[in-house]
């Protein structure tokens, strides 16, 4: 939504880009300064996938400011995603083939691995490590007297089935992905009970279907031009589906539409969809989300537990090489 945020007049506006890819990071920025010369664009190394690169981010971004409005937390992966073709046939000729098309179901499968903290990829990637930086980032987000927003990339295909409170991780089965997008809706229901007070919100949005990274990585024997050939098809398909917003401009309405909004009149279990009409119109329209206030304050206490057990092993890490530092120190003395 960059891009658009800037195409709004919106003087006295800061954008932090938080990239794990420096070279990908600069060479957005250099795009977004090609058309709006003036704008102010900062640029942090984060990797949401490492504990320690999200805490060094979160220590720099409190030493350069000391108030954040608005935290986008879009980065999100799909492992290995596995596309079943006949499950997908069956499907189109199938009464639930608008479900399948907008939410990805029973086509879809990934397989996971496991970070070098010990920790689920997907998990880490597209939750954890969100989950560290708002912990993290606390004291800018929450002051008296305003309000912040959190603004959430989930999924269509985010489902209670594929998520167990006794498995937040999603180590035993075969949907990380969804897994991670329905524990990101069940978090922004919490945190919207916890810290709401402290004038801090956090709301959940769908891009729809946009041809991205992801979607490239999910059909890896389509090669980029046979997407472009396909355009005209899919965008038939919104005759039966308005999710199939194809673009990352269309995708990102609803990031941009929140941006607009008073957090104190969004609706917490609201997931915001971006949406495109056959006419390619688009536009935002909240849906209801499959949770409850119990399952997330589950989610919850296990998240801060498991930030207790990360903190831990990074300190013993962090004094383990200053032992090793000191003794080569003391050795070379
Ligand atoms: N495309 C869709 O149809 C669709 C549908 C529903 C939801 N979404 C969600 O939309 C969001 C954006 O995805 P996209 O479709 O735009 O896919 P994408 O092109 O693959 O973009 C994903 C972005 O996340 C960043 N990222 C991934 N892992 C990261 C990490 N460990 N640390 C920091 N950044 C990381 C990537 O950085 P690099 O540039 O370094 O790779 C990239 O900028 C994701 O959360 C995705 O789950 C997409």
């Amino acid at each position: 939504p960059k891009k658009r945020l800037l195409s709004r007049d919106t003087e006295g506006l800061q954008l932090c880009l938080a990239c794990r890819n420096m070279q990908r990071a600069q060479a957005a920025r250099s795009a977004l300064l090609a058309s709006h010369p003036t704008a102010r664009v900062a640029l942090l190394q984060m990797d949401t996938s490492s504990v320690a690169s999200v805490v060094a981010a979160a220590q720099e971004v409190k030493l350069r400011y000391n108030r954040l409005d608005y935290l986008y937390l879009n980065a999100g992966i799909m492992p290995n995603p596995q596309f079943d073709v006949r499950a997908f046939f069956k499907g189109l000729f199938s009464s639930r083939v608008v479900t399948m098309l907008e939410t990805g179901e029973g086509i879809l499968t990934q397989k996971d691995c496991v970070t070098a903290d010990g920790l689920q990829e997907a998990f880490m990637t597209n939750l954890f490590g969100h989950f560290l930086l708002i912990r993290e980032l606390e004291p800018i987000l929450c002051h008296a007297g305003w309000t912040s927003q959190l603004i959430w990339t989930s999924s269509g295909n985010a489902h209670r089935l594929a998520f167990d409170t006794e498995d937040i991780q999603h180590r035993r089965g075969n949907q990380p992905y969804s897994s991670s997008k329905y524990a990101s809706d069940l978090l922004s229901l919490v945190l919207n009970t916890r810290y709401n007070k402290q004038g801090l919100y956090s709301s959940v949005t769908c891009p729809g279907f946009v041809i991205t990274g992801l979607t490239y990585g999910i059909l890896p024997c389509f090669p980029a031009f046979i997407w472009t050939l396909l355009m005209p098809l899919l965008c038939l398909i919104r005759m039966l589906t308005n999710t199939f917003t194809l673009t990352p401009y269309n995708g990102a309405e609803a990031l941009f539409w929140l941006f607009k909004q008073k957090p104190e009149s969004l609706d917490p279990q609201a997931k915001y969809h971006s949406l495109t009409s056959w006419l390619s119109n688009n536009y935002t329209q909240p849906r209801k989300m499959d949770v409850d206030l119990e399952t997330s304050e589950v989610l919850f206490e296990k998240l801060l537990q498991l930030e207790t057990e990360v903190r831990r092993k990074m300190k013993g890490k962090q004094k383990e090489s200053q032992l090793a530092r000191h003794s080569s120190t003391a050795g070379s003395r």
